[in-house]
């Protein structure tokens, strides 16, 4: 590596983000991927999703301006937080989204004041053991309610096209996505009992990536998924609002080593990023990122802090690293999703730069 790298870097790869949304593709055969802009909203890999037939995500208003500023049509934007401002049901109305979700009848009451016909997907929540982050607390109504808001939201006049879920983020295991969708087609059926036919299915996110710990190869990840979509929705269109899974493991951040010190045995290694900018991953996303010392030697139990004052800044306790001295370089590696979008400017400190390596970078490291 290039002596005079700027850090903290964080280096996304074109290649890879492109191979993740091809592997989804060939692994969930006509289902529709909307990239979820939350998970890494930087222009640069906005532009990249895009680039390669992706709809968006999107969450807020300031996400929409990304739709906008990358000419996409409507008919690619989902508009995913259940709760919103009338203010933003009014941007979405403008841009013409193809579906606003809610999951509350006060919900779908502002959106029909605002919008009076939007199309809208009734968010339902999932039990899923399996995840490490639970989507399913603050947010979708009980299946078993769901007939009395369905019947309501139709009689408000909205159109009503399907149901969303989303499993909880980094789920291991495929369980819950076909025990979901089980729900999903009843709900499907009593719908058409009332007259009310759906044609849209939103599979949400969740999808996970590898960080410290293994995980199952997709094939076999999504071999029962598909399988249970062909099964249950072989006439429905479907869509996915995949975050980690396209860019979580398309980024690397370089980090060097700014200050050292001796405490209770210990070494004490302190890096240029930290929990407050984009580790605060570790704490929001509860990821466990891959360290990659770029040196080698006897490896001692070892603490990583982070830039900042407070210390709550402590990134890794008791990790194997060998003798690291000021000025060397630490690699995280599976930093692309919840790391920089996340990250804030406490202390004064900047958000890494983001670079994207086929594109920006001279030097190779990995
Ligand atoms: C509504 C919604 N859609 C999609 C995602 C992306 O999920 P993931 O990164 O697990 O694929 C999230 C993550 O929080 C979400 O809240």
């Amino acid at each position: 590596m290039k002596p005079e790298v700027k850090t903290p870097l964080l280096v996304c790869s074109k290649e890879k983000i492109k191979e993740k949304y091809r592997l989804l593709s060939s692994c969930l055969p006509g289902v529709q991927h909307f990239y979820a802009a939350k998970a890494n909203f930087h222009p640069k890999i906005i532009r990249i999703a895009v680039s390669l037939g992706m709809g968006l995500d999107v969450s807020s208003p300031g996400e929409l301006r990304l739709a906008e500023e990358n000419s996409l049509p409507g008919e690619k934007v989902l508009y995913t937080q259940p709760i919103k401002k009338e203010e933003e049901i009014a941007l979405a109305k403008e841009y013409g989204v193809k579906a606003l979700i809610f999951d509350n009848p006060q919900e779908a009451k502002k959106i029909a004041r605002v919008w009076p016909s939007a199309p809208v997907l009734l968010r339902i929540k999932v039990e899923n053991p399996f995840c490490v982050v639970n989507l399913s607390e603050k947010f979708g109504a009980d299946p078993a309610q769901s007939k009395d808001l369905i019947l309501f939201v139709r009689d408000l006049g909205l159109r009503i096209r399907g149901i969303a879920f989303h499993v909880g983020s980094q789920t291991t295991n495929p369980t819950p996505y076909f025990e979901t969708l089980k729900i999903v087609r009843r709900l499907f059926n009593i719908a058409a009992g009332e007259g009310i036919y759906f044609d849209l299915l939103d599979i949400g996110g969740g999808f996970p990536i590898a960080y410290r710990q293994p995980i199952m190869a997709a094939e076999s990840f999504f071999q029962p998924i598909r399988a249970t979509l062909e099964n249950y929705f072989p006439s429905t269109e479907i869509v996915s609002e995949p975050g980690r899974f396209i860019v979580g493991d398309a980024c690397y951040l370089i980090t060097k080593v700014v200050g050292k010190a001796i405490r209770k045995g210990m070494h004490w290694y302190y890096i240029d990023d930290g929990l407050y900018g984009s580790f605060s991953g570790k704490v929001y996303d509860h990821a466990d990122y891959p360290i990659h010392p770029l040196k080698e030697g006897e490896r001692k139990p070892s603490v990583i802090a982070g830039p900042t004052c407070d210390s709550f800044d402590v990134v890794y306790r008791e990790v194997y690293l060998p003798e690291l001295d000021v000025g060397d370089y630490i690699i995280f590696k599976s930093m692309g999703a919840y790391t920089w979008a996340s990250a804030s400017n406490f202390n004064g400190l900047e958000k890494p730069q983001l670079l994207i390596e086929e594109e920006e970078i001279e030097f190779q490291i990995l």
